[in-house]
């Protein structure tokens, strides 16, 4: 039977009912489906697919086409799973004509449920324009990986009261523009659990601490597959770089000595077809 998949609905029932959101990164279809069976509730094509999957130094050279073509995999993946597609740097900031069109293509051709933006004040009349155009929108604040370059780097965002009461003022504005979820990252966790209180919808979390209402990881951070930057947030639920060295060293190895390909791995054919073979 067909899985009934999680949905808007369900990330605010969700809140209500002080159940905690789960959520991870995917790329692709294989790993999709690993997750979706798994029992993740949400599945964030994010746009650190530039960084994990492409080798970028950040999420800036991310294009349309890639988040269109990787949404594309991960919805072939994910049955139950709410896909939600990150709208890449300049597919939301030239218009807001622009941002619907954009929206719709990751809707329209990647089969995503939801799209996300990053940003505050800045974003709100394109997420009422995207939420108009029946596309759901789930916003994301503190370090905003596309706003690196204002930033100065990958910081903690919030720490200081002024910027602390401009995130939560933002978060409001973002639900009041109809967002259905937001995204909060790095930043201390004090400020995400105001931030969770004074909301209505639910915040998720990536180095915002406990008081979130849910949880994101990068999943190539979390299965220990990423080794360029571990960032404090992260867990590592897995060492698979590990794992994978350790296979691909015992394959080559395997193969060199003449171990592999063994009998129960190659096809065989009739004595007599192989003698008029000769
Ligand atoms: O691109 C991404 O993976 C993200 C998460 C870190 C929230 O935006």
């Amino acid at each position: 039977m067909k899985k009934q998949r999680f949905t808007v609905d369900s990330f605010l029932k969700a809140k209500k009912n002080d159940q905690k959101i789960s959520m991870l990164t995917a790329y692709d279809y294989s790993t999709a489906k690993l997750l979706d069976e798994a029992g993740v509730d949400s599945l964030l094509v994010g746009d650190s697919l530039g960084m994990v999957m492409l080798g970028y130094e950040n999420t800036l050279q991310v294009t349309m086409e890639d988040m269109v073509h990787h949404c594309r995999a991960v919805s072939r993946g994910a049955e139950r799973a709410m896909i939600i597609g990150d709208m890449p740097f300049l597919s939301y900031h030239i218009s807001v004509e622009e941002s619907v069109r954009n929206a719709g293509r990751l809707v329209q051709q990647g089969h995503v449920q939801a799209v996300k933006l990053e940003g505050g004040s800045n974003i709100l009349d394109n997420v009422k324009a995207i939420v108009k155009a029946q596309i759901p929108v789930m916003g994301h604040l503190g370090l905003t990986p596309q706003s690196v370059n204002m930033f100065g780097g990958f910081k903690v965002q919030g720490r200081e009261e002024e910027q602390a009461r401009k995130i939560a003022e933002e978060a409001l504005r973002l639900q009041d523009a109809g967002v259905f979820a937001l995204v909060l990252e790095c930043v201390p966790e004090q400020l995400a659990k105001i931030i969770s209180g004074q909301l209505d919808i639910p915040t998720i979390g990536i180095g915002a601490g406990k008081y979130c209402d849910g949880q994101v990881l990068v999943m190539q951070d979390m299965l220990g597959m990423y080794t360029d930057i571990t960032p404090k947030f992260v867990k590592k639920y897995a060492d698979l770089s590990g794992a994978i060295k350790e296979a691909v060293t015992m394959y080559i190895d395997e193969m060199q000595t003449g171990v592999f390909p063994g009998k129960e791995h190659s096809f065989q054919m009739d004595a007599e077809v192989i003698a008029k073979l000769y």
